[in-house]
């Protein structure tokens, strides 16, 4: 059989590309239904783009790569195509675009595009021998009805990351890029949970406060939440994208209370009151109680001066520890690192010493902060793509 195009991919930027590219496009996937990971995306609500969509948000050994496709294919766009498909969406926080029904509607409407344009999608498939040919590419496309020659002009790699191997992630984009001489940097889980050996905030698991956090990268100001294994949350998993082996992060309880302040005005009133009682109106009392166990937080606050409240809301401001590791893979939500960039036209994805040959989506070194940036550069990623095939 030959094609234009094969994809092997049926997610986010697989579909996105099959449903643009125009001439005879094949889509293969292992799993037993397309887009799996959107339809869980979001809480089942799909976080499909976020407003504030800047190269800033996105992580890449090159800071320029992505700036081609994200203004070549915005979020401005994307929302088009969703309203022009009467898909109702709201703005949930900090620019993040949710589905209000279901992140089925982004699946039903990808699959609905490839079906308008004749692309073939061969699901529970995979394929093998892939072989760069004069003519382009050849491959054994391997069905539950059998095995089948293949051949196309162009083969695109959209089979993402390895988070989330349950779900059916593999290294295969890395593998074929092995095997193509197209080089590689370092991958590690991102958008992940930290983990502490010592299981220290297991008392306090289940509470959550606001707070800034970094990891030798920006600072997040959004939700952590203590864990039985460590810390998780979105400012955490913002976070934990910048943070390497051993690195300490620093943790700020305070972001945006003037703490001396109001501490200094119930001093003045309630100078008899314990100090923990007081610190409750301000950080959950459980996060109070852990707190007094690892800093000194005893007697009233009466006793407690403007140089000692001063030192107390630095250490509260900066707290710092050093995570044991990530809960990895398992449950990160994108995988850093990829396909390096330099090996890749930013214009169109194809590998500068492979023509015909394309990298797209999670797969490529190009990670987005949380809130709708990794599905936008999937839609961009695939758009440059299709554009050029
Ligand atoms: P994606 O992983 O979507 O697709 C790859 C496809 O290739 C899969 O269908 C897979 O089955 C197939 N495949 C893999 N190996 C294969 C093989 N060997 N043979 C055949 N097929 C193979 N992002 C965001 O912007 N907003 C959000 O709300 C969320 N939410 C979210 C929740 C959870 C739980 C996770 C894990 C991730 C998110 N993300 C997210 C991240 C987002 O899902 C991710 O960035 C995109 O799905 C990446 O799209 P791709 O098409 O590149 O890979």
């Amino acid at each position: 059989m030959q094609y234009d195009t094969v994809i092997l991919g049926a997610g986010a930027a697989g579909m996105m590309c099959a449903a643009h590219a125009g001439g005879s496009v094949l889509v293969v996937d292992h799993a037993k239904a397309p887009g799996e990971k959107i339809r869980i995306s979001g809480g089942g609500r799909c976080n499909f783009t976020n407003m504030h969509c800047t190269p800033q948000a996105f992580i890449c050994a090159n800071p320029h790569f992505a700036k081609s496709a994200l203004a070549r294919y915005t979020q401005w766009d994307f929302i088009e195509l969703v309203d022009a498909h009467g898909i109702a969406w709201h703005e949930k926080t900090l620019g993040q675009l949710f589905c209000d029904t279901s992140a089925k509607e982004i699946v039903a409407m990808l699959r609905g595009l490839m079906q308008k344009a004749g692309v073939d999608l061969q699901l529970l498939s995979t394929l093998t021998d892939i072989a760069a040919t004069d003519a382009g590419y050849s491959m054994t496309l391997h069905t539950p009805d059998g095995t089948t020659p293949i051949t196309a002009r162009n083969l695109v790699v959209a089979s993402g990351g390895k988070s989330i191997p349950k779900m059916g992630a593999t290294g295969r984009a890395y593998e074929i890029a092995a095997q193509m001489g197209i080089p590689m940097t370092d991958t590690r889980a991102g958008l992940v949970p930290f983990t502490f050996t010592d299981a220290r905030f297991a008392p306090i698991s289940g509470t959550a406060t606001p707070a800034r956090v970094t990891a030798q990268g920006p600072a997040f100001d959004e939700a952590l939440l203590f864990t039985h294994r460590g810390l998780s949350g979105p400012a955490i998993l913002q976070a934990s994208s910048y943070w390497t082996e051993g690195a300490p992060i620093t943790v700020n309880l305070l972001p945006d209370i003037d703490l001396l302040s109001k501490l200094r005005a119930q001093r003045q009133s309630y100078g008899r009151r314990n100090l923990t009682t007081e610190l409750a109106h301000h950080l959950p009392a459980r996060l109070v109680d852990h707190l007094a166990g690892i800093m000194d937080l005893g007697g009233n606050l009466a006793d407690w001066s403007d140089a000692k409240l001063t030192a107390l809301i630095d250490a509260l401001s900066n707290w710092t520890m050093t995570p044991s590791g990530t809960e990895g893979y398992r449950t990160a939500e994108v995988t850093l690192g990829g396909i390096d960039t330099d090996a890749l036209s930013s214009k169109t994805m194809e590998a500068k010493i492979r023509p015909g040959l394309y990298f797209i989506g999670e797969a490529v070194d190009v990670t987005g902060w949380l809130g709708g940036y990794n599905f936008q550069w999937a839609w961009s990623s695939a758009m440059a793509c299709a554009a050029h095939i």
